[in-house]
């Protein structure tokens, strides 16, 4: 069995947070990683700041702005053309989070931005990898082990898109909710900046791109047989730390990763987070489909990952069918 067909795992956003740390345990564990950010130069900056250099001979950059349907189909190209390797895994991270704007800011394609980022840039990378995905070799070499290995993909989801759990039900300034899809059945273009069509409320935004992100994996999960494909979402807790909060209030940075540690218990570091990402997206005990896998909201020491209860608006069948549908339409998938 020759060295090339060591396991590739494609992840996005690993310039900081859940994504950067998720890296060396990927790595550890003996897969090859291509990179996706929206900037070669600081993602490399990022991963040579933790990785050695014997780690980064295993790490491949390319430049994908997740935001831009353009580049992700030019981004997707590269991957399928110079790497011509079977992908193995996906990882779905990278986010973006702006709470705070009075107005929606728009992507390339004319979207409200968080859903283009953290939704629709994932949906229509999976879509354009799938092929290749599907096709990938079930046999794949892992730190000198030979081991079959199902593809995969995994979607950062999170508790506030969950209706199931209490932190999906916090109102502000609004659970996550597609209501009707109104606002994707009429083009999601200017004026129109929420799923619903209902006023623009950037904390929601992210919550219902989220919402998306985990209605994307039950749908997948229906589409594509379990025999051909794992396909799963996890919360890894809240890394009440990370840049995705950099655009909130200096003082709520200041003080939400103390309120997560000493009150919630909630806080889980971006090294755990890291960890949990990398396993679910790889260890065999995880390959079971359609789980938005949890360690609850309450961090105890070793406790293991379990099968999150998902709210009506995750699994009901008629919201994930349009929600998917209408998302292959608006990117132009269909
Ligand atoms: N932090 C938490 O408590 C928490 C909880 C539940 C779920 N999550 C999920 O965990 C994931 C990682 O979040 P994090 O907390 O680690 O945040 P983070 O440190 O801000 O990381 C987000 C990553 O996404 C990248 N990104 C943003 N916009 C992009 C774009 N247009 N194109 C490509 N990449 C882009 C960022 O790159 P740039 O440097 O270029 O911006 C960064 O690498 C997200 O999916 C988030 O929803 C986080």
């Amino acid at each position: 069995m020759g060295k090339d067909i060591k396991g590739l795992v494609i992840i996005t956003g690993t310039t900081s947070g859940v994504g950067l740390n998720t890296l060396k345990p990927l790595l550890r564990f003996g897969w090859q990683i291509i990179a996706v950010n929206r900037s070669n130069k600081r993602g490399k900056k990022a991963a040579e700041e933790i990785l050695t250099e014997n780690e980064m001979q295993n790490i491949h950059f390319v430049e994908i702005d997740l935001s831009d349907l353009e580049d992700v189909r030019k981004g997707s190209n590269k991957i399928l053309k110079e790497f011509n390797k079977p992908i193995n895994s996906i990882i779905c991270n990278a986010a973006v989070y702006k709470p705070r704007l009075k107005r929606p800011e728009r992507s390339p394609q004319g979207f409200e931005n968080s859903m283009a980022v953290n939704h629709f840039g994932h949906f229509l990378l999976i879509n354009l990898l799938l092929e290749n995905l599907l096709s990938s070799k079930r046999k794949i070499v892992l730190n000198g082990k030979l081991l079959i290995f199902k593809p995969r993909i995994t979607i950062l989801g999170t508790v506030t898109a969950n209706y199931s759990e209490l932190g999906g039900r916090i109102p502000i300034p609004a659970p996550a909710n597609l209501g009707n899809l109104s606002g994707f059945k009429n083009g999601f273009l200017s004026p129109i900046s929420m799923a619903n069509g209902k006023r623009f409320k950037p904390g929601k935004a992210y919550k219902d791109s989220k919402l998306c992100n985990m209605i994307t994996v039950q749908e997948l999960s229906k589409r594509y047989s379990k025999e051909k494909i794992i396909i799963n979402s996890l919360y890894p807790g809240c890394v009440a730390d990370t840049n995705l909060f950099r655009d909130t209030p200096w003082l709520f940075r200041l003080l939400f990763p103390i309120f997560q540690k000493f009150i919630t218990k909630g806080y889980v570091s971006q090294r755990v987070a890291g960890e949990r990402v990398a396993q679910i997206a790889t260890y065999k005990e995880y390959a079971k489909p359609a789980v938005h896998w949890s360690w609850g909201n309450r961090q105890r020491a070793g406790r293991k990952a379990f099968s999150q209860k998902l709210s009506k608006r995750i699994v009901d069948p008629e919201i994930s069918k349009q929600a998917f549908d209408l998302t292959k339409k608006l990117i132009g998938l269909d």
